[in-house]
């Protein structure tokens, strides 16, 4: 790579890069899918209308991570009310609003846990929650620090009302899983999903103090991060 691609910039998500973030979620999480066998997985099923509309919806914060020209990343963070923050009625009414929590494998599938603080899922965090949603990387630059960079400008971008960042993955995701401890998420609680697949909800206070902004992991160390205006 040449120097220009080495900076990776981070900033908000305009409707016109959802083709863009389409693209990289759909690469990024087909890993995800092989792992649990699971090729229906929300991320998966997104459509680029649902993208487009997610992008610009109130209370959605959408970032993308660039290098050079190129969209390397992305995530969205979603402030709950109880219709993003508090899909314990059901996996229908959560999948059916495509906002199934990122990493989450199957149709519905944080919906599937007993309502409760504790369980994925769980309705309990209300308005002052965020939602880690639709979290990923291109496969070519993963573990050079880009999802570092997006998730800490995300933790920076909530606004003061948010109390708490949650998110569920796999719970047979390792490495997204010390990815997340490292930025200070905990595993609250676990549910089988309604295809069969063990995942985690993690949360973390706000307010924690976030793992460095960049750091080399396993590729060339990428940076320095812009953050978000
Ligand atoms: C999860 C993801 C967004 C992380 O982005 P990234 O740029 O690869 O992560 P970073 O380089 O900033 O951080 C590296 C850390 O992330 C974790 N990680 C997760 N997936 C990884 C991957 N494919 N390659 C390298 N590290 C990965 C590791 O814990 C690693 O820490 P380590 O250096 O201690 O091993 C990205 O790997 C991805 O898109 N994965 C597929 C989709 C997905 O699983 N999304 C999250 C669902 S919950």
């Amino acid at each position: 790579m040449t120097g220009a691609v080495n900076t990776v910039r981070v900033g908000p998500l305009s409707k016109d890069d959802a083709g863009e973030v389409l693209t990289v979620q759909r690469a990024a999480y087909v890993t995800e899918a092989q792992r649990y066998a699971a090729p229906g997985i929300p991320p998966l099923r997104e459509t680029l209308e649902q993208v487009r509309a997610d992008i610009v919806r109130p209370g959605v914060i959408a970032l993308g991570a660039w290098l050079g020209p190129r969209l390397v990343g992305s995530v969205r963070g979603r402030i709950g009310g109880p219709a993003t923050a508090a899909p314990a009625a059901g996996g229908s009414r959560y999948s059916a609003r495509g906002t199934s929590a990122q990493g989450s494998p199957g149709a519905g599938s944080t919906g599937a846990g007993s309502p409760g603080a504790g369980s994925p899922g769980a309705g309990s965090l209300g308005a002052g929650a965020l939602e880690v949603a639709r979290f990923a990387v291109a496969p070519d630059v993963q573990g050079r620090g880009v999802g570092r960079a997006l998730l800490a400008a995300l933790h920076a971008a909530a606004p003061p009302s948010v109390r708490t960042m949650w998110l569920v993955t796999g719970a047979r995701s390792d490495d997204n899983r010390r990815l997340y401890a490292a930025a200070g998420y905990v595993v609250v609680g676990s549910v089988v999903d309604d295809a069969g697949v063990e995942l985690v909800r993690m949360e973390r206070p706000a307010g924690t103090p976030d793992m460095a902004v960049v750091r080399g992991a396993r590729g060339a160390p990428i940076g320095p991060a812009a953050t978000p205006e």
